[in-house]
């Protein structure tokens, strides 16, 4: 795990030279990668359901909501670091981005760096990884902080140069390789609990940055539900009405929410939208 795999400590443009980006046609996508051409003709010469069958070859392994994050031990801008004993009794934002001294992770872990006050006011620590090594991390961080200043990266930031870490927290871009062919991280985002359990993904790929307002939003979600045994409608901030889950009886909600709840009257007549307002 603390190995150094291929690529680590490189952080010259070359790197991702053979990179099948968003940005690329999907004619430029498929002459990089031979499996892709596979598919193409077994569409054309196989058939349809043959090509879809052929897909199933990257499946990738699936750490998800529910499931306890793995304890891995890695080396990190911050020394070692074992992801349980990190997560300790709070909520965790495990986030991975593909390369230092790339333009787009550059504005996330600059964001991530500013939004680091409005985390901690919710008990929330930061933990980024990516698979290039401690030094480069190092090296990224003073860009980083002079990209945005004022935004110090007080978060530790874990290097998995052998991939290892990236397959078992299913943080792995199946698009995305470096120039030696290894995998690279997607921008995955797991928020795990104080139970060391997954929360919530996101999965972004590589041409998309993360938006942070979200990832706050999410949290206060999920501990808002947590802690009132609610769920959170769309587009729902701290403030506005929750739903009470569907499992909850009206006899029960009554007793659960005694400052009481709105019923929408819909077609179904099912009743099973309700609204109430939590502290
Ligand atoms: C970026 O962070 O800008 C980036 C990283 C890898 C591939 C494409 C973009």
């Amino acid at each position: 795990m603390d190995g150094h795999g291929d690529g680590g400590g490189q952080h010259d443009s070359q790197r991702y030279s053979r990179r099948r980006g968003c940005h690329e046609t999907s004619l430029q996508c498929l002459r990089l990668d031979t499996f892709a051409l596979q598919q193409l003709i077994s569409f054309f010469f196989v058939s349809a359901p043959s090509a879809k069958a052929a897909q199933s070859f990257v499946a990738m392994p699936g750490l998800t909501i529910g499931d306890t994050v793995p304890n891995l031990e890695l080396d990190s801008t911050h020394g070692k670091i074992r992801i349980h004993d990190f997560v300790g009794d709070t909520y965790v934002i495990l986030f991975s981005h593909p390369g230092d001294f790339t333009p787009v992770c550059t504005t996330e872990l600059a964001a991530m760096a500013g939004y680091a006050k409005e985390f901690d006011k919710r008990g929330v620590k930061l933990l980024g990884i990516s698979c290039d090594d401690v030094q480069s991390h190092k090296d990224w961080i003073k860009d980083i902080e002079a990209y945005k200043p004022g935004n110090r990266v007080t978060y530790p930031i874990m290097a998995d140069p052998s991939r290892e870490a990236i397959k078992q927290l299913n943080m792995v871009d199946p698009d995305e390789k470096d120039s030696n062919g290894g995998h690279l991280p997607s921008r995955a985002l797991h928020i795990v609990g104080p139970d060391k359990k997954v929360k919530l993904s996101f999965l972004y790929p590589s041409c998309v940055g993360r938006n942070m307002d979200e990832v706050v939003r999410a949290v206060d979600a999920l501990q808002t539900a947590a802690k009132h045994a609610v769920a959170t409608p769309v587009n729902w901030k701290p403030g506005e009405r929750v739903v009470i889950p569907p499992g909850v009886s009206d006899d029960e909600a009554k007793e659960k929410f005694p400052q009481g709840f709105d019923t929408a009257d819909l077609p179904s007549g099912k009743g099973y939208l309700r609204f109430t307002k939590v502290g």
